[in-house]
This record gives structure tokens, sequence and C-alpha cells, in this order.
């Protein structure tokens, strides 16, 4: 036989072109984009359909730890098998020391977390949360030399968030190892002001989340963040951008000639602050930061996506249990706002959303679609050409959407570990309907094909740019 496999009639889709081929898969790589192929252990008919690159989601949050008594509501193996139902074949988690742990360690218990339990391929991001000499000396140095080769670095949250003194030192170091530094951009001191003025003006149901996180404590932090990077000399990405103000900040370094790029999210294009108001404590599966904003902000949004500045579209995945104690229900959350977890699942309906309201509406041209959920991720993250593109040569990650699918994205078609979505009742157009890791069919017509768990984790070289 010639081919492994043979995708006959789709549609191909790379972040630059549309083409009618026929793709041959060996040994789990594209090796052949055609016309009438044939010879192959299996030949799948996909007229009608779109062939994509696998998506890649450079922002998820899995098993991490999540303070005392919370706990995320995906391991490995559910992450990852939502994933691949939502047309992912790799994901990007980060990996967060507990406690005291070095973050060698850290990566050891990750590796070990996710080895074998894993549907798509994954590739960790560090979290750097100190910057004691064994951290800035030894761990960061080895780990970003073996591949580790992008890390975050939080402008808030207690035990996470380093000062500017630290995220310079910090940067230093990625600029000495020619790694990406992403980071959390929001003002911490603020968020605190504000938090406890509402607090003691009773002030405290979930709602009270965003009110406390304004558009102001974002652009701030955007703007120094930059400022930061650009002291230190090095490139940037501003993760999970919810607005335009902190855009425009984005948009202005740009101008300067600064090297920073932007991520933006689901939530930022389709939910406003106004979700957070819903009763029965029902606002507590939208609490996540930066908060959702409001119709103005989601169609600034929309226009850095279509406009190309907005390179990365990921979803923040950051999953808990809305009934339960471990989850959105911690001791205190209904007290106050302070104590909900912040984050909301997402990795399975990322792609569903963006193909629905950018490309089915007319909004974004497919292949720009290709470039923000896959190739750009790729590119930035050191795993391009390998994964992000359909051409010869690179890993058999395929996605086979059908553009005239209806779904209602509903809790019971997904499979997080969570028991809700945010996006409860959303209709969409076009669904992912057989996803293919490495040559490898996981999911077949909208169901579980191979429960080999063949993901596996990738060393990357260092980051590319986009453009
Ligand atoms: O609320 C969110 N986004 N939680 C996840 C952690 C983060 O800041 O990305
Ligand atoms: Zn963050
Ligand atoms: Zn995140």
């Amino acid at each position: 036989m010639s081919y492994d496999l043979i995708i006959k009639g789709a549609q191909v889709a790379t972040a630059s072109d549309v083409f009618s081929a026929d793709i041959g898969v060996k040994d789990g790589k594209i090796a052949t984009l055609g016309q009438d192929l044939r010879d192959a252990v299996e030949i799948i008919d996909a007229s009608g359909l779109y062939a994509l690159p696998g998506g890649i989601d450079s922002h998820v949050h899995i098993s991490q730890p999540s303070g005392p008594g919370v706990v995320m509501a995906d391991d490995f193996e559910s992450a990852t098998l939502s994933a691949v139902f939502g047309g992912n074949t790799t994901l990007m988690p980060f990996c967060l020391p507990e406690g005291e742990e070095s973050l060698r360690a850290a990566v050891d218990a990750y590796h070990a977390k996710a080895a074998g339990n894993c549907h798509v391929d994954v590739s960790f991001h560090l979290i750097v949360n100190r910057t004691d000499p064994q951290t800035l000396g030894q761990d960061l140095p080895a780990l970003l030399e073996a591949g580790h080769s992008s890390f975050k670095v939080f402008m808030t949250y207690p035990g996470m968030r380093l000062t500017d003194r630290e995220i310079l030192e910090v940067m230093a170091v990625a600029k000495r190892h020619g790694a990406m530094v992403m980071a959390h951009a929001e003002n911490d001191d603020a968020i605190d002001f504000l938090r406890d003025a509402a607090e003691s003006s009773g002030q405290t149901e979930p709602y009270h989340h965003a009110a406390t996180r304004p558009v102001p404590v974002e652009r701030e932090a955007t703007h120094r963040a930059i400022s930061l990077a650009e002291i230190a000399g090095v490139p940037l990405t501003i993760v999970h951008v919810s607005n335009g103000e902190a855009l425009d900040e984005i948009r202005r370094a740009r101008a300067r000639g600064l090297r920073v790029h932007a991520e933006t999210c689901p939530q930022y294009l389709t939910l406003t602050a106004e979700d957070l108001l819903r009763v029965n404590f029902e606002g507590a599966k939208y609490v996540c930061s930066p908060p959702p904003r409001d119709a103005a902000n989601q169609e600034a949004c929309w226009d850095g996506l279509v406009r190309g500045d907005f390179e990365l579209y990921s979803s923040d995945h950051c999953p808990f249990v809305f009934d339960s104690k471990e989850g959105k229900q911690a001791p205190g959350a209904k007290d106050s706002f302070r104590h909900i977890p912040n984050g909301i699942p997402g990795v399975e309906t990322r792609l569903p959303i963006l193909f629905s309201e950018g490309v089915m509406k007319g909004r974004l041209d497919i292949t720009r679609f290709v470039a923000v959920t896959a190739t750009n991720h790729a590119k930035l993250y050191g795993l391009y050409p390998q994964k992000g593109v359909i051409a010869v040569g690179a890993d058999a990650d395929i996605v086979l959407w059908d553009p005239a699918r209806k779904e209602v994205l509903r809790q019971e078609i997904l499979h997080h570990g969570s028991d809700y979505t945010p996006w409860e009742g959303f209709e969409v157009l076009g669904w992912p309907v057989t996803t293919i890791l490495r040559g490898r069919i996981v999911v077949r017509d909208g169901a579980l094909a191979d429960t080999g768990r063949h993901g596996k984790h990738l060393e990357r070289s260092l980051p590319g740019t986009p453009f």
C-alpha cells in the first residue's frame, strides 16, 4: 500500500490558501497532496467537508493547583478527550509549582500526570511565580534549554503575582535563552483596592468580580508589561486580551516597532459582564479573569481578530465544577466573589464558536481561522512546521469540518470534567466531525474511534514569528 490513509475530496485550508486535494498519509505524516490518490489501507470520502490543520490551543489549564480545597475539573484524560472532540490535536497547558515545589519538580510532576493519559499531543508552558536563585539561575534556564521555551508571568493573583522588578529579572533570563514571555496583565493593587471597597459596601455577588476588574486595570497592566518587555529587550505575548483599550496599547507598541503578540478568547467575543448577573449564583459560572466586558468591547475584539492584531485565539480553558465545594461553590464563595475560583471551561467549544460566528457568518475568512486557531500557535511557540499546517512532511493532524452541520452547545454533548458550559444553548453552524492525530483517526463522525490515548509531549524549538 502506498498510504496508510487517504482523505479524498476535501477542501483543504491552510493559513494562506484553500484548494481541492486528496491528502495521502504515511507513518503519521502528510506524504502527498495531490489529485486522484489511490492505494491506501483506508480511504475517507471527505467531499463536502473542509480539511483543516488540527486545532492548537496554546492556553489551557489542566490539573493545576488552584488553592486549598479547590480542584480543577479536568485531568489530562478528560481535558484532552474534550479537546479532540472539539477539533484540537495539540494543547499547551501551564506547569505551576505547588507550594514550595521547585519549577523543575513541577515540570516532572506534570509529565507524570500527562504520560499515557492524553488523546492529543501536549507541550507545556511554565509559570514563573517566584524569582529565587534556584528558579532563575538553574531551573528556568535548564527547562528553557530542554524545549519548554515559553512561560507565563502574572501581574495579579496572590501567590502568583510578580513585582515589576521581578518581572524584569525573569525577562532577562528569557532574553538570554530566546524564550517567549507571556503576561497576564491586570493591576493587582487596583483590583485589591476595588475589591475591598466593594466588599465593605456589601457588593459581594459574582457580578462584582467583573466590576472590580474594570478595563483600566487591564489597560494599565498591558501598557506596563509592554514597557517592561521594552526595557528588558524581549518579545512579549499578552494573553487573554478582553477589550479594545488594551488592544490599542498593543497596536501602539507595534507601531513603535516592538514585538508584542496578542491572544484573545471566545469569552471576549461572545459573553459579557451581564452574564455574571445571572440569578441563583449562576453568575459564578462566568467568573474568569479578565472578565467578559460589553458589546462594544466584543466588537473591538472581533475587529482585532479580523484585522490580524490578534494572532492567537485560545480557550483559556480553566474548568471548575459549578455544583461543588471544590469548585465554584468553594467555602466563602457565596459570601464574596473573592473566593470564587477564577476560570471557565472552553477547550471543546473554542473552535465551533469561531467557525460559526466567524467563518460561517462571513466575518473571518477560513485562512484566517486556520491562522489564529493553529498555524500561528505553532509558529509562535516553536512547533512549526511539524504542527499547525497541512503540508508535505508535517504531522498528519487533520480535522474534517462539516460546514452544514448545526449543533446546539449543551453540557450533555461535551466531554470535559466540568458540570456546565458557559455557552449552554448557543447555536452553531459547522462542526468538527473527524479528528486525526498523527494519522490515527481518534474521533470519527462524531464518535470516539480510538480509546488509545496516543498523545505525547512535544519538545519545542525556540519561538518564531507568526508573520
Ligand atoms: O480566570 C482565568 N482566566 N483563570 C485562569 C488563569 C489565568 O489567569 O489564565
Ligand atoms: Zn491569566
Ligand atoms: Zn489562563
